[in-house]
């Protein structure tokens, strides 16, 4: 008897909802990415390659990572972490679930980057402004909207004086009410991309692009340089 696959979404979304509900807003994705390596589930996310945006942003700015240093928040399964890498960063990779940094080492055995567990809402005091790059891939989106604003500004603080944040996330119309927003993902409005900026942490270039999956969805690329 053949069962009809489950849209991993769905499923994913499923997960987070059951750890929502127990008032845990991280505890699915380690729950996701074990039953993945069981061949349990498929990490929706996943592309296998670094995030087309980031890639663009790599051969567009032509970054020359000697001598700097980069972190990858919620770095998953390591693509972007390995492009930010092979571009000459000493790159930490953190990620909140133990078994996507065990993933991501075994995904990339010959890797330049180091792949470690971190809570990005309780991060190592020597990250506090410690990197010359910093690089936010959908991990502020997939946490539930109240706790947006803290994430938010953890990723900033992470950035050292002269250094560049670089965010990617989906967008979100400023008008469409959160409680429409059936996460995860909890997209982003401008204003939520615009909340990563402060007096020394400036916005310098925002773009909004349609998903080449999907023309009807956006994302934005915000780049921020640290005063
Ligand atoms: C939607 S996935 C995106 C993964 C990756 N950045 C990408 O674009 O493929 C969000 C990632 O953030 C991680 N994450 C969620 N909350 C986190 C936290 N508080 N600290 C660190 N990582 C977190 C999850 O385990 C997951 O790997």
């Amino acid at each position: 008897m053949s069962s009809e696959p489950v849209d991993p979404d769905v499923a994913t979304r499923q997960l987070a909802r059951a750890s929502l509900e127990q008032d845990d807003a991280t505890g699915w994705f380690e729950r996701l990415y074990s039953a993945a390596q069981n061949g349990q589930a498929v990490v929706p996310w996943d592309r296998g390659t670094a995030h087309v945006l980031l890639t663009d942003w790599v051969e567009v700015s032509e970054p020359d990572g000697a001598g700097k240093s980069a972190l990858v928040v919620g770095a998953g399964t390591g693509w972007d972490a390995e492009l930010i890498a092979d571009s000459g960063f000493d790159t930490i990779a953190f990620d909140i679930s133990p078994t996507a940094v065990e993933t991501a080492k075994r995904a990339h055995p010959n890797s330049k980057a180091t792949y470690q567990v971190a809570d990005l809402l309780n991060p190592p005091a020597e990250w506090h402004r410690a990197f010359d790059l910093v690089v936010e891939i959908y991990t502020v989106q997939a946490l539930p909207i109240p706790l947006q604003p803290t994430a938010t500004r953890q990723v900033g603080e992470l950035v050292r004086p002269g250094g560049t944040l670089l965010v990617i996330a989906a967008a979100r119309d400023d008008d469409t009410p959160e409680s429409a927003v059936e996460g995860p993902p909890w997209p982003l409005t401008q204003a939520a991309i615009e909340a990563f900026a402060t007096d020394e942490l400036r916005l310098i270039q925002l773009d909004k692009s349609p998903s080449p999956s999907d023309p009807a969805l956006f994302r934005w690329r915000a780049e921020y340089l640290r005063d």
